[in-house]
């Protein structure tokens, strides 16, 4: 009888209670929500007035059967200027369809029709990290103008809101890992390596909003500083939870010390990053660590935290635009073999006929160095920019390619030949 009067008692209060840290993160949740939303340039950014009348939601919380093959139109919806010279592009898909949701850190593969100044028929092909968060209603990239970048420049001066864009489907597996919202997030960015990393943060704030996070950014001087603004806004507002802080390194010394008088003052240093101050101001240096910036910068941080300690697997960095490999790179693996029997590369349209025995090199690799014109972008088998035909001869891939490709073709970036082989390229 005292056993079913206990069980009567005790349901409800483990309802009542349940309840109770139901509502509790609820609320939370939707406060750190607000405060992204109101940020004007951390979210992506407003549709033109010429959209108002769509559907704002674009993007589905189901990520699995939503994802596309090959390229989707996209209309560039709004435009807007992060620094001198970076500028977010948002997109919505032109069919009007749900697009994916994607995992923060992930990134697209964009195309543009050539235009008409180009020298190419080619359409010119590149891969931005979605710098949006995964929950918001566009994608959206970030691209920093480049002097001689075709498609950065293309992005730059010609297109304009309501033009169309191609994208693939978001892919990589550059990102975070929000099983383990126990362990602190440490975010490493340095320039335009900041995009990766605000789609980490925002997907961290709003999938696991207790855990810490902390955002170490590497910049020049305030001027050259996209989304720093709002980064610190948000730093200040949250600084009361404990859970996200801004720890930001100009490398020039700082003109107008006025102008960054709120409470985020003391997390901006002069001059560089490094692991030693990372680990200093986090204590154990416990946590996930993921690094985006040049390769240099990537390789270094990630090198100098493993001396320090850190575990490798912890440590993973962007490999996009260089051959970036190292301690926890996601790069391309390295076979182990160092040598191996010579092999005939030979590239029809350029007439050029070189070899290959280094199983740390690719196929593109070989053509960068044999001068051949080979357009590419992630060099991570992701984009599809050095895909070409394969006229003869057999390649592997250590891991399989993620861009489409047909039987007969070869992802250059990724790909090691197991015998001569013709590229039409
Ligand atoms: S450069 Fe992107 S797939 Fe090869």
């Amino acid at each position: 009888m005292t056993g079913i009067l206990g069980i009567v008692l005790i349901i409800p209060i483990i309802a009542y209670l349940v309840f109770a840290e139901f509502i509790s993160r609820r609320e939370e949740r939707r406060y750190r929500t607000d405060i992204i939303s109101d940020l004007p340039t951390l979210s992506s950014s407003t549709p033109s007035s010429s959209e108002s009348t769509q559907s704002s939601q674009t993007t589905a919380s189901n990520p699995n059967n939503l994802s596309w093959k090959g390229w989707r139109d996209m209309v560039v919806d709004a435009i807007q200027d992060e620094s001198p010279d970076c500028r977010s592009f948002s997109l919505r898909p032109a069919d009007g369809e749900l697009m994916p949701r994607f995992k923060g850190g992930q990134s697209i593969s964009v195309r543009c029709k050539p235009s008409e100044e180009a020298d190419s028929p080619k359409p010119v092909v590149r891969c931005y990290s979605l710098s949006s968060g995964p929950g918001e209603p566009r994608y959206r990239i970030t691209v920093k103008r480049v002097p001689d970048g075709r498609m950065s420049r293309q992005l730059h001066d010609t297109i304009q809101a309501g033009d169309v864009i191609q994208i693939q489907s978001p892919r990589g597996h550059f990102h975070i890992n929000p099983d383990y919202p126990e362990r602190p997030l440490h975010l490493i960015a340095a320039g335009i390596g900041i995009t990766p990393m605000l789609s980490m943060l925002l997907q961290s704030l709003e999938e696991t909003p207790n855990r810490e996070v902390h955002l170490y950014y590497q910049l020049r001087d305030q001027t050259n500083a996209p989304f720093l603004k709002p980064l610190r806004y948000l730093g200040n507002t949250l600084a009361q939870t404990g859970k996200f802080q801004l720890h930001v390194w100009f490398s020039r010394p700082i003109e107008d010390a006025d102008s960054l008088t709120d409470s985020a003052l003391d997390r901006i240093t002069t001059g560089r990053i490094s692991a030693a101050q990372i680990i200093e101001r986090t204590g154990s240096g416990e946590g996930d660590y993921r690094i985006c910036g040049p390769s240099v910068f990537m390789e270094l941080m990630a090198t100098e935290l493993i001396q320090h300690g850190i575990d490798e697997a912890s440590v993973q960095y962007e490999s996009f635009g260089g051959k970036a490999k190292g301690p926890g790179a996601i790069a391309v693996k390295n076979s182990g073999a160092s040598e191996t029997d010579e092999l005939k590369i030979t590239f029809t349209q350029s007439s050029c006929h070189t070899t290959w025995n280094d199983p740390s090199v690719s196929l593109l690799d070989v053509a960068d160095d044999a001068g051949v014109n080979v357009d590419a972008s992630c060099r991570a088998g992701q984009c599809g920019a050095c895909v070409h035909r394969l006229i003869k001869g057999n390649v592997r891939y250590d891991e399989q390619p993620e861009c489409d490709f047909e039987d007969g073709e070869v992802v250059m970036c990724v790909a090691r030949p197991e015998t001569d082989v013709e590229i039409k390229a």
